[in-house]
């Protein structure tokens, strides 16, 4: 294997102990920053992502609070809920666990959450400050991806970066964050005519789109650096990415595996914002 591994779950432990020492600070001043985590219904795999985060917030010091409801709940319940929370002085993030019953507006529930505790960084006022370079939450999954390439010297600027997959909560935001550092950006997407001429040029790329095999080593540039935002299950039910890593990680200079790359560094980019938020309160309490 020529490529070096990004461990995603080293570099969280590490942001993670950082948070930490942030939430101490807080206490110390007498605020204990808190999670609200929202999960409507019982998707099995939304159970397992909302107990990873309310383990994460205890494991930090933070305070987190996990409302589960009926898959009944009507939309209004739910945005009276949300509404409660953006109030409760106690709570510095609202994360309402997405996908939501059919019946219920994820928008309009996102858009129901304070810009102040969107701490999942999925609101128009949230997409429109990083579209525009304004302080505001940065969705978990993209900022993660860019504290990996800052964790391996990979500095952005002036290189060329491909994000395959365009949705909003990756592939746009991905692609804004890298723009602000300076990369040369390209956004591809399942009505892009050869993808592999747009990957081969890059220095950088990052995979979003939830399908195996997107990325093979005959796409890639030698050296460049490839992130693997993917989540699939291999016809022998074994988690893998979007990206061929068997071949890949033979041309590929640093490759994030899957398990271990992106999905740790999304769960410690959530302790990131909401403690980031806490310190936001505690300085306009001051
Ligand atoms: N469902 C899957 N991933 C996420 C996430 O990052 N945030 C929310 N709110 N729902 C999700």
């Amino acid at each position: 294997m020529a490529a070096q591994l990004i461990d995603g779950n080293a570099l969280a432990k590490k942001i993670r102990a950082e948070v930490a020492e942030r939430v101490a600070a807080l206490k110390a001043r007498g605020l204990q920053p808190g999670l609200a985590v929202v999960l409507v219904g019982d998707n099995p795999a939304s159970q397992v992502y909302v107990k990873h985060k309310v383990n994460d917030c205890e494991s930090t010091g933070m305070r987190s609070v996990l409302e589960k409801y009926d898959a009944s709940l009507s939309e209004a319940e739910l945005l009276a809920r949300v509404h409660a929370l953006n109030t409760d002085p106690a709570i510095h993030g609202i994360l309402v666990q997405l996908p939501l019953p059919a019946h219920i507006d994820a928008n309009k529930v996102i858009e129901a959450i304070s810009p102040k505790k969107d701490v999942d960084g999925f609101s128009v006022q949230s997409a429109g400050a990083l579209m525009i370079g304004q302080p505001g939450f940065r969705p978990c999954t993209p900022y993660g991806c860019m504290k990996m390439l800052e964790a391996v010297g990979c500095s952005p600027r002036g290189k060329r970066a491909v994000v395959i997959g365009r949705s909003n909560i990756v592939g746009k935001p991905m692609a804004m964050l890298l723009l602000q550092a300076h990369a040369t950006v390209t956004i591809c997407h399942s009505a892009t005519p050869d993808l592999a001429a747009h990957t081969r040029e890059a220095d950088i790329v990052v995979a979003a789109v939830g399908k195996r095999n997107v990325l093979t080593a005959d796409m890639v540039k030698p050296g460049a650096v490839v992130i693997d935002v993917g989540m699939n299950r291999n016809e022998a039910d074994k988690l893998c990415g979007d990206v061929d890593f068997d071949g890949v990680s033979k041309v590929a200079g640093w490759i994030t595996p899957v398990p271990g790359g992106v999905g740790p560094m999304t769960r410690a980019m959530l302790l990131v914002n909401t403690v980031e938020s806490a310190e936001r309160a505690a300085g306009a309490a001051v």
